[in-house]
């Protein structure tokens, strides 16, 4: 592997498990972006297709989920992490799936997208970015954030008005790739031991 110039994994984490959510439809949008962008591989963790215990018992459907879950988490060179907001934070499902994980997240980035009702979901961001950073993870400055997110896509799942959206995606992930890519090579010459 060449760390200098390989494109980067990057997995989006989609944060949302509520019997009928909305997540997929801006899962949708932020995979076009990811797929679109030369420096990026994505890979999806959708909390809702996990079957995690909220009480860590090492239990055979928990062992099987993790199988399928961790290796997406490890292999990342990045992460983006789509999130409703709950009562002004991010749902239960999705820290839990977080929890569950440790060195998974260790000296990687972390991009923020949001939705939500007036507020756009920023405050579930923001407190994810309390979360990663005591994962030893770096959430990029910039996020993405859909306010009325139901009624800024149409029927069919497109942004009514996608300006705005995907100069704010761009940036993102432009500052996404740049970490990214500072982080794996910095990994490279010197592991990352301060945890
Ligand atoms: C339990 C619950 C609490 C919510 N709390 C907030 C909130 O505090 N702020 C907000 O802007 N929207 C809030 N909403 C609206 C959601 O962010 C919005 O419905 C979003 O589409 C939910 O994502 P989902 O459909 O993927 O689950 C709440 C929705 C639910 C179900």
């Amino acid at each position: 592997m060449n760390t200098t110039t390989d494109p980067l994994h990057v997995t989006l984490l989609v944060g949302s498990n509520r019997h009928g959510r909305f997540g997929p439809v801006v899962a949708d949008w932020l995979l076009d972006h990811l797929r679109a962008h030369a420096d990026l591989v994505p890979e999806v963790v959708d909390v809702a297709a996990t079957d995690l215990p909220t009480t860590f018992a090492p239990t055979p459907e928990a062992r099987a989920a993790l199988a399928e879950i961790s290796p997406k988490l490890s292999g990342a060179d990045a992460f983006v992490v789509l999130t409703p907001e709950y009562n002004h934070s991010f749902p239960a499902g999705l820290k839990n799936v977080i929890d569950w994980h440790f060195a998974e997240w260790r000296a990687k980035p972390v991009g923020l997208v949001s939705y939500g009702g007036l507020a756009g979901g920023l405050r579930a961001a923001e407190h994810l970015r309390q979360v990663f950073a005591e994962l030893h993870a770096v959430t990029v400055r910039d996020t993405v954030s859909f306010h009325n997110a139901g009624a800024s896509f149409d029927d069919t799942g497109r942004l009514l008005d996608p300006s705005g959206p995907d100069a704010a995606a761009k940036t993102m992930l432009g500052q996404l790739v740049w970490w990214g890519r500072a982080l794996r090579e910095a990994k490279e010459r010197r592991p990352y031991d301060a945890a």
